[in-house]
């Protein structure tokens, strides 16, 4: 049915029915949980009220033919609005269906909901930035919620990011591949959606490869999207993009793996030389998974690592494999990322990772089992995966900048969660003979320099400080107008170094925010350099033997530096 009849239909009616009368187009209300919402004939954008305390309502999106063209979660405004999100339009989409799931809204029939008054059409969405948190530097959507970096890869000189995506609100739901890009992995621009849910499920994590020599058969260069399709089951799935990533399209014998496991997801895909083979490598319930394939679609499972390995007081999600070299030697060893929620030192997620050797069939770990090494010893690095194809045999990681005890609750409402700055990974050994993941800012960072300025109140929202220590102990105290404060504390005689956000500003939205995180220190530290930008300080000594990712949420942007222990302190803005 042409949607301008359906329309009047609609409104005719709704002089009879219980509905709705003042709205225009009208919206039927067949039960109490339920809506018909009628879209007005040549609309082409939807702008939904979201009200995030408010359980979800499920949309069905109808053709004038009242097929389904697709279905989300979203938590319509009952009381009052508290951002909006835009609804694309196909251009036959005629109806929403709505059905009002959950208990929350005791307090009034469904007429007097406020989504009702308040959903509008619109030609554009404005997706100006309103957040005071938004940070300058670090990667986050334009709107909506993120949670893990997925399929980043790189090619002609464009840096590819996806990430886990909900377009319809701030909070996890709707798991959808979003997509950014970044010649300088510094400054990237929004792309339009590039994986969506269907049929077989939402769109959880995975990874993406460059088919330089057509493995796969669909051409020289294609590249392949890995991911978990997750409904009643976690199905590992496959999608080809032709044009650079841009678009994809689902592979037609979908899934390409499968096994009777509840937490079965997180596909990464390497390629691994020595056996010529690609190497896929997922989370199954508290192991890692590895399957070997020629051809990117036959997977045959070779071995699992971990179980008695390691962490496992949480869940084994997002492994990455990558062989690094071990600094100042011509040798290389083999890490395995594995991401850990709850379980991390501090509450929570956190990367944990292992050492050791993969042949192509097995990954053998060089310390024992009960031995844990975690990447980044603050509360905020999770998700941590590498690029595909990096230049020059980088291995680039980024990191979603967050923690699943407080993800869905810090306090910011167009967006939730950013990424990490770069960092390239490799391995060193400390003086006690231990292998160990070495963590450095990546040099885009350092090209983002702008010239240095006396002190932070100059610096703007995003600064690096280049910090000289020359003292045993040594601190640093960042304080702001509203006498919030953060302190670094460096302790060689202790080998430790601590970060206290305990007054660092909003805190109240989770118990597990405010906290100290401490790491040990492998090696005397001389030069910290320190990244703030807005909603978050990263924490590195120059020569990649600490790394320590943190939020903080300060009311007023920190303007004072106290030091002690301290020779100098240089100021860059970041650009
Ligand atoms: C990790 C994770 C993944 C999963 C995704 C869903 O944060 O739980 O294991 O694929 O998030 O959004």
């Amino acid at each position: 049915m042409h949607k301008f009849i359906a329309t009047l239909l609609a409104m005719v009616t709704a002089a009879t029915a219980g509905t709705l009368q003042a709205q225009e187009p009208a919206v039927l209300l067949p039960g109490d949980s339920h809506a018909i919402y009628h879209v007005a004939p040549d609309a082409s954008l939807l702008l939904l009220p979201v009200e995030e305390r408010e359980d979800n309502a499920c949309v069905k999106v109808l053709d004038t033919n009242q097929q389904l063209i697709k279905t989300f979660n979203v938590r319509l405004a009952v009381d009052k609005t508290d951002y909006f999100v835009p609804l694309y339009l196909d251009k036959d989409a005629a109806l929403l269906d709505i059905t009002f799931n959950g208990n929350r809204r005791n307090n009034g029939p469904i007429k007097d909901y406020a989504c009702w008054k308040e959903m509008k059409t619109a030609t554009t969405f404005d997706d100006t930035n309103v957040e005071y948190y938004r940070p300058a530097v670090h990667h986050t959507p334009r709107y909506g919620w993120m949670n893990d970096p997925n399929g980043m890869f790189y090619k002609d000189g464009v840096y590819h990011l996806y990430f886990q995506y909900n377009p319809y609100g701030s909070q996890w739901e709707n798991m959808t591949w979003g997509h950014s890009t970044s010649t300088d992995l510094m400054h990237w621009t929004p792309q339009p959606l590039a994986i969506e849910p269907d049929a077989l499920g939402t769109i959880f994590s995975g990874s993406c490869v460059v088919d330089h020599n057509n493995a796969a058969g669909f051409g020289n260069d294609a590249v392949l999207a890995f991911y978990t399709s997750a409904a009643a089951n976690q199905v590992q799935c496959m999608a080809v993009s032709r044009d650079n990533g841009a678009t994809f399209e689902k592979f037609d014998k979908n899934p390409i793996l499968t096994a009777p496991i509840p937490d079965f997801r997180d596909p990464k895909v390497i390629y691994h030389e020595a056996t010529g083979r690609w190497i896929l490598v997922m989370a199954s319930g508290q192991e890692m998974r590895f399957y070997s394939s020629s051809d990117l679609k036959q997977w045959t499972y070779e071995s699992s690592f971990g179980t008695t390995y390691g962490c496992h007081d949480g869940v084994w999600e997002c492994p990455d494999l990558m062989c690094l070299p071990v600094r100042g030697t011509g040798d290389k060893r083999w890490v395995l990322l594995c991401n850990i929620n709850p379980g991390g030192p501090f509450g929570g997620s956190a990367t944990q990772y292992f050492v050791g050797n993969f042949d192509g069939h097995r990954f053998t770990c060089d310390d024992a089992p009960q031995v844990t090494k975690w990447m980044d010893y603050g509360k905020d690095h999770y998700a941590t995966v590498t690029f595909n194809n990096a230049p020059s045999d980088r291995h680039i990681a980024l990191a979603w900048m967050s923690n699943w005890q407080y993800a869905n609750q810090v306090p910011t409402h167009q967006f939730r969660s950013t990424n990490s700055l770069p960092r390239d990974l490799d391995l060193y050994r400390s003086d006690d003979g231990g292998l160990w993941l070495g963590v450095t800012p990546s040099p885009e960072i350092a090209a983002a320099r702008g010239k240095a300025v006396k002190n932070i109140a100059q610096a703007g929202d995003a600064y690096e400080l280049v910090i000289d220590i020359d003292k045993p102990l040594a601190t640093i105290e960042f304080t702001n107008a509203n006498r919030e404060k953060v302190i670094l504390t460096c302790d060689a005689v202790n080998r430790t170094f601590s970060f206290d956000r305990n007054e660092a500003g909003v805190s109240d939205f989770s118990d597990a925010f405010a906290a100290v995180t401490t790491a040990p220190l492998h090696a005397p530290v001389k030069q910290l350099r320190v990244f703030v930008d807005r909603c978050s300080m990263e924490v590195f000594d120059n020569e990649g033997r600490l790394s320590m990712t943190n939020l903080v949420f300060p009311t007023a942007p920190y303007s004072t530096l106290k030091t002690q222990g301290v020779k100098r302190v240089t100021v860059f803005p970041l650009r």
